[in-house]
């Protein structure tokens, strides 16, 4: 973050406590609740456990070998069951669980009983093709229903799930494919996106000539004519030839507490994207928690979470919370400006949302496109907003609470990650006083903490975890020695975050964004080598080094210095050449904002390059300390090169 905007946010000193018809209310309304936790947190996280249903009790609620943790130890239960079955015997059987719209238009609503049905007629789908607990399935799909019911139908078998976004490329889906060695692909003939087909089967199929694991692709029909896709004989299958034949019950697995639930890929400090892993137990309890204490969930409430389901707060909070607590969840298919920039509040107008959780960068997208667009709905339905995803500016923060929470509803700033599972920094709306621009304080039963380099407390530093909590990852998957120096190595039996973070006088978190190599860019996780990998791997390209440049909308805009093999010339065909090889290897998502040829990248006498130095040329700073440079006139030359090209 820029040192500008940083000492801005440090002077914040504005407050807003929960509203009193808010607070009288809320689901938790009493501030004792976060010295009960301390006190005892394993009683804290087991109180929430108890409240769902498990085949046998655990014996310990946690054991703990740095940096090993098992949860809710000797348990045996079933996130499915307890997502559907526990619901159905009494007044929410015919309460809507999910609530469906697609990009055109269309709407569906699925009860719990209903979707209970889907959910074990498709586990009995998989069943029918071989697939065991424990074996990988893959599932690269739109916003559809059926993502939501292929999750918690692999979940009621014990077959752990890997979504991957529906954004990402061919090759990126192979290489997640191939790590997990998946058995089955879950897809669809393709997706609605802006009015156009985003063709799933295709990249499909591109994927699946070089991913020799998988037995069988199972084709969900979202498109029909339009996509025609080719089906391959004995390998591909349509979902709903293979459902129309299952029965309408399957038997819930009665799975371990730390049997993995699911994988679910992302980017860290290096070119491979990680496998976290996610375990049953921890993370159900973890989930179901934070869902009703955070979002203040009622019986009545429907509740949307903006989020795509290929990423984690998808896993967790369109998905897995809201289900558990028996509520309807609100899933959208498209984008937020198709047909026209007003989509999310006509959605929120029509089924009448209470609880919108999104990103800040939709928000600073919103702002950009004027209040007129919000203003044109009545948006009273709303009482509680949520934000995250990345540090929201004050700005933001206020447009959002006068604009589309009309002055009345409290916001949400919850901090959390992929590895961590579910929400581990946020208010609680009925009881915390906010600050906009921070995540305010640890959830209850949570340990976190600001470290300086030496790993002691400070006021700035480094965002840690000091304990275990339900959700946490339980590794890498076919990496454990990857899980230990990742997290656990920078200071010893304490979680390292990757965030910078500054705590205030009145015990506040105030988040600063990532201190590594990884990129937020709209919210979208990505790692600097991942897509410097994607540029070498282009024949002209003889080394890159990329950076993220502070973005109005986007928080970060990828900016990638190439210098190009022996005599290949820079022309602009080939800069969009080398932004298309980018989206080929990765995703739409990673396509470089900026390239700028250069004849050398700045590096130390050691080889190292200096990222500093260029994040300074694109931020239009004047250069920091250049003394470690082999050579000096690289950066000038650089500099001046890349403020021609602005
Ligand atoms: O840098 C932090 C930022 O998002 C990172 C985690 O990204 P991902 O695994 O994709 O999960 C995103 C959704 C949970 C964090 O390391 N981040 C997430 N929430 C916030 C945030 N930064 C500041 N404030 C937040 N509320």
């Amino acid at each position: 973050m820029a040192e500008k905007t940083l000492e801005a946010l440090l002077k914040e000193d504005r407050h807003f406590p929960p509203p009193q018809d808010f607070r009288e209310r809320a689901v938790v309304r009493d501030p004792k609740v976060y010295e009960q936790a301390a006190q005892d947190r394993l009683k804290f996280w087991e109180s929430f456990a108890q409240q769902l249903h498990w085949f046998k009790k655990w014996e310990r609620v946690l054991e703990w070998n740095p940096p090993l943790a098992q949860w809710f130890v000797g348990g045996r239960t079933n996130l499915s069951f307890n997502c559907l079955d526990r619901h159905l015997t009494g007044s929410r059987r015919n309460k809507t669980a999910i609530l469906w719209e697609g990009e055109p238009g269309e709407e569906r609503t699925l009860t719990y009983a209903q979707l209970h049905r889907e959910v074990c007629r498709f586990a009995n789908g998989l069943k029918e093709l071989g697939v065991c607990r424990g074996d990988r399935v893959t599932l690269y799909m739109p916003m559809v229903p059926e993502l939501a019911i292929a999750m918690l139908a692999c979940a009621r078998i014990g077959a752990p799930h890997s979504v991957i976004f529906g954004g990402f490329s061919a090759e990126a889906l192979r290489d997640r494919i191939n790590d997990s060695k998946s058995k089955v692909l879950v897809t669809a003939d393709g997706g609605w996106r802006r009015g156009a087909v985003v063709p799933l089967k295709r990249n499909a199929d591109e994927a699946l000539e070089g991913s020799p694991s998988i037995e069988k692709a199972i084709v969900f029909q979202r498109i029909g004519t339009d996509a025609s896709p080719i089906m391959k004989p004995g390998r591909d299958l349509w979902w709903h030839e293979l459902v129309a034949r299952q029965p309408d019950w399957c038997d819930p697995e009665p799975l371990d507490s730390e049997e993995m639930l699911y994988l679910l890929y992302t980017s860290g400090t290096t070119g491979k994207p990680k496998g976290i892993i996610h375990t049953t137990g921890g993370y159900m309890v973890g989930c179901f928690a934070t869902t009703q204490w955070v979002f203040d969930l009622k019986e009545e409430d429907l509740f949307w979470c903006t989020a795509d389901i290929g990423w984690v707060t998808g896993h967790s909070y369109v998905v897995y919370g809201p289900l558990l607590n028996g509520a309807t969840t609100l899933m959208y298919e498209g984008a937020p400006d198709f047909p026209a920039k007003d989509r999310f509040w006509t959605i929120v107008k029509k089924y009448g949302v209470n609880v919108f959780y999104t990103a800040p960068t939709a928000i600073r997208a919103f702002m950009k496109w004027g209040e007129e667009w919000p203003k044109k709905h009545n948006l009273s339905s709303l009482r509680l907003l949520g934000s995250v995803g990345e540090p929201i500016n004050p700005e933001a923060w206020i447009w959002y609470r006068q604009t589309i929470g009309g002055g009345r509803c409290p916001i949400v700033d919850t901090w959390w990650q992929t590895e961590t599972g579910h929400i581990l920094i946020s208010p609680l709306p009925g009881i915390t006083d906010l600050k906009p621009g921070s995540a305010t304080r640890p959830f209850p039963g949570i340990e976190a903490d600001v470290v300086d380099d030496k790993g002691n407390s400070a006021d700035a530093g480094y965002l840690v975890i000091r304990s275990p909590w339900p959700g946490m990852l339980r590794g890498i998957y076919g990496d454990p020695e990857r899980y230990k120096t990742q997290y656990w190595a920078r200071f010893p039996g304490v979680y390292f975050t990757g965030d910078g973070c500054k705590r205030d006088a009145d015990g506040y978190f105030w988040l600063l964004g990532r201190v590594d190599d990884v990129l937020k860019v709209s919210g979208h996780r990505l790692s600097t080598m991942e897509i410097e990998s994607a540029l070498v791997d282009h024949q002209s390209v003889a080394e890159s080094a990329v950076i993220g440049k502070p973005h109005e909308i986007k928080e970060n805009a990828i900016v990638a210095f190439v210098t190009l093999k022996g005599n290949v010339k820079a022309t602009p065909e080939l800069m969009d050449e080398l932004k298309a090889h980018v989206v080929k290897k990765i995703g739409s998502i990673a396509r470089p904002d900026e390239i700028l040829f250069t004849a050398e990248l700045p590096k130390t006498r050691s080889g190292k390059i200096m990222r500093r130095l260029l994040r300074d040329i694109a931020e239009g700073k004047a250069l920091g300390d250049t003394t470690t440079l082999a050579d000096t006139s690289v950066v000038q030359a650089l500099k001046e090169k890349y403020e021609e090209s602005e």
